[in-house]
């Protein structure tokens, strides 16, 4: 089954690029740009990778990404990733990005852009992947800033193949966000959001009904709402589920615990994803293998769901043609 599933072409639709910085290239980085880590070493920062909450692995994500300061560092991060999922027979990777934490820490938007586009790029001529980018608001500050944002990105806009929503969701509801989505609709620009990961099925409603998404990142817990479940199921809306960081962030205390079958045998339309996976233990293989573990799901069954990604990714028609 390790061999079926490592050869099966797999797209990532629900990656975060600053969750994919292993902690020796951290070491590495806040040496070369001389920023002080509250870590005595790599084995250290991964005793710290011991999360409560959404919260708690937040509060370290934005701490480990303050050692990417360079156009250099971010293509470094991303081709490093690349290269693992290359290995790991992924063919397509849509990812997220946070511009906002890097504004926050006096970075120009052109260095996270212009050194992850150029990655992307490499990634594609050398490794033959495609590749997508999602420039993703975080949701737990003020809506003004994220349409700030989108308009100084307009020298961006042809590069940014859709807009999300990230980080803290309690409290941080879809609808904060309707008037930049709306923007972002205007400018042509397809929208994913996170939702349903920790907050309440009524987030990803609105999500579909006022942010106009075409994919939801998470939304596990659209099990609790059978009438939104024949909805998305109808609608076709894909998730983009992340089972191993769903078990870090203790969503479920165990993997069998997560209601993927039930939502399999509704109907809905499920991709799996790895979310950040430097700081949850594992990338796509590692979660298509834990949830064979957990489910003991079959070959059909893992070639369905690799195809409802390729599906669903972010690619020119062609591309999709080929992988198909
Ligand atoms: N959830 C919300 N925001 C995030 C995540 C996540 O899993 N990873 C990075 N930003
Ligand atoms: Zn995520």
């Amino acid at each position: 089954m390790r061999d079926f599933l490592t050869r099966l072409p797999k797209a990532e639709l629900h990656l975060h690029i600053e969750g994919t910085l292993e902690p020796e290239l951290m070491f590495e980085l806040a040496e070369r740009n001389r920023v002080r880590l509250p870590y005595a070493d790599v084995e250290a920062v991964r005793r710290a990778y011991d999360f409560d909450d959404l919260q708690s692995f937040l509060d370290l994500y934005y701490q480990g990404m303050g050692v990417l300061q360079r156009r250099e560092d971010f293509h470094e991060l991303a081709m490093a990733y690349f290269r693992r999922a290359h290995a790991e027979g992924v063919v397509h990777v849509d990812l997220h990005f946070d511009p906002q934490a890097h504004l926050a820490r006096g970075l120009p938007l052109a260095v996270p852009v212009e050194g992850l586009y150029r990655a992307m790029r490499d990634a594609e001529r050398e490794l033959g992947l495609s590749t997508g980018l999602i420039l993703a608001f975080l949701r737990d500050r003020p809506a003004e800033e994220a349409m700030d944002v989108l308009e100084a990105a307009s020298p961006y806009w042809e590069l940014i193949d859709a807009v999300g929503l990230d980080s803290a969701e309690m409290g941080h509801p879809p609808s904060k966000f309707e008037a930049v989505f709306r923007r972002a609709k205007e400018l042509g620009l397809p929208r994913v959001a996170h939702a349903g990961e920790e907050g309440p099925p009524a987030y990803i409603r609105e999500a579909l009904d006022l942010l106009e998404v075409c994919r939801i990142d998470h939304g596990v817990r659209a099990i609790e709402d059978p009438e939104l479940m024949r909805r998305l199921a109808a609608e076709r809306i894909p998730l983009t589920v992340c089972p191993l960081s769903n078990l870090r962030l203790r969503v479920v205390r165990e993997l069998g615990e997560l209601p993927l079958p039930r939502l399999l045998e509704a109907g809905l339309v499920l991709t799996l994803n790895s979310d950040d996976p430097a700081y949850f233990g594992g990338g796509v293989l590692d979660n298509y293998l834990a949830c064979q573990q957990a489910f003991g799901w079959d070959e059909a069954t893992f070639l369905g769901l690799a195809r409802n990604a390729l599906e669903a990714a972010f690619m020119p028609e062609p591309r999709r043609r080929e992988l198909l």
